[in-house]
């Protein structure tokens, strides 16, 4: 199958973390921008098998439970990617559907309301020496395993990487990803989101889908702080909380973001105590509810570890400390924007984790 060949080439990198489950880097493609949008993830598609991916996504849309709705949404989608939809997204959707011998309308409505699925981990740390890193849990409540979909792809111009990101087959936005030298985001759901409708009418209003806003940021905003600017001002279709890292010390930030703006804005600052940031699915002062206080054991595991130890691999520790992963962890994304070439992601063996009450769906 062509997807065990895609593991068994990775098999060769070198592994510095270390942890006693069997995680593994995820397969890592390449995408060119210099082709038109319409044909770039067609050679990465191809290397998936196509019943499989099919039923992938049917699987996804069947999420939406209401079939009025559901039928809404599809019209919405279509329109949407006819009249609104900006390029490259438009292009690399249509492409996309043409490739897996989808509808426009079912590959673009799983582009846009991913967003509002996904609840995660984002941290950001400041060793003594000022070094950052950013890593994050990406969690799915889902009663699919989206393991096999997830990808990292280096986006290349000119021969050159210009970002890197993670995301899953058939997705052209990205919620975690790097600009090489400059920084890294890292995007986790706010829970007003389950409520798609708003999405959706928030879209028709010209907001811009988070995960596209990400692409766009990490491909032009020139450094951190023009970054961080970016993604605390534009309108968005989706609260969301955006985690942004970059290369030297102190430059490190948490946004809550309402969809026409800011809500809450949380820096690094070491000399006031804060040499790391995390963030979970819930705003900061706000009760995390006691069945999912991932904030309180990331943040215990991180004042036991200490800034004097942490590095790379401590931070998976962290990741990997019960009740901060979670059985619905699917993969674990470590980057640190001044060293590019370490970006990986690992796929999380975490199905025998506690698991959380909630039931995740669509509305
Ligand atoms: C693709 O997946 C289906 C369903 O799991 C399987 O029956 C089929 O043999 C696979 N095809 C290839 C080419 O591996
Ligand atoms: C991806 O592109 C980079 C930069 O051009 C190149 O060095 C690398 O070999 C390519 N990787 C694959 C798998 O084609
Ligand atoms: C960091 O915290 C110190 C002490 O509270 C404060 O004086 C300083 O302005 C803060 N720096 C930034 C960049 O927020
Ligand atoms: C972590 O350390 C800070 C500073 O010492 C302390 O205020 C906080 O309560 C600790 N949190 C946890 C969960 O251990």
């Amino acid at each position: 199958m062509a997807w065990l060949g895609v593991l068994l080439l990775l098999g060769s990198c070198s592994f510095t973390y270390t942890s006693e489950r069997k995680d593994y880097a995820v397969p890592r493609f390449n995408i060119s921008l210099d082709l038109p949008p319409e044909e770039r993830w067609k050679p990465i598609i191809e290397q998936y098998n196509f019943t499989e991916l099919q039923r992938y996504m049917k699987h996804l849309l069947s999420l939406i439970k209401d079939h009025w709705l559901k039928s809404m949404y599809f019209i919405m989608a279509d329109m949407y990617l006819d009249l609104l939809a900006p390029e490259p997204y438009a292009g690399e959707i249509r492409g996309i559907a043409k490739s897996f011998g989808l509808k426009t309308s079912e590959v673009t409505l799983i582009n846009l309301f991913y967003e509002t699925v996904m609840a995660c981990t984002s941290i950001i740390t400041e060793t003594k020496e000022g070094y950052i890193y950013h890593g994050r849990n990406m969690d799915l409540y889902f009663s699919i395993d989206l393991r096999k979909l997830v990808m990292d792809v280096d986006f290349i111009r000119n021969g050159q990487i210009v970002y890197t990101g993670t995301t899953f087959t058939g997705i052209v936005g990205l919620y975690t990803g790097q600009s090489p030298h400059k920084f890294t985001i890292s995007s986790n759901a706010r829970e007003d989101n389950q409520v798609l409708w708003k999405n959706a009418l928030s879209l028709l209003l010209r907001r811009y889908p988070v995960s596209w806003l990400i692409r766009d940021t990490l491909n032009s905003a020139p450094d951190f702080n023009s970054a961080v600017e970016i993604l605390s001002h534009t309108e968005i279709t989706a609260e969301m909380y955006l985690t942004i890292a970059g290369t030297k010390p102190g430059e490190g930030v948490a946004i809550t973001r309402d969809r026409d703006g800011l809500a809450d804005v949380l820096n690094l600052n070491v000399s006031d105590g804060r040499w790391f940031l995390v963030q979970t699915n819930y705003d900061r002062e706000t009760l995390h509810p006691p069945h999912d206080n991932r904030m309180y054991y990331a943040t215990q595991a991180l004042n036991s570890t200490g800034q004097e130890n942490i590095n790379k691999d401590s931070l998976y520790k962290v990741l990997s400390t019960q009740n901060v992963i979670t059985w619905g962890t699917v993969h674990t994304t470590m980057m640190s924007a001044a060293s590019p070439e370490d970006y990986v992601s690992f796929i999380r063996n975490s199905m025998n984790y506690p698991q959380l009450p909630k039931k995740r769906y669509i509305t």
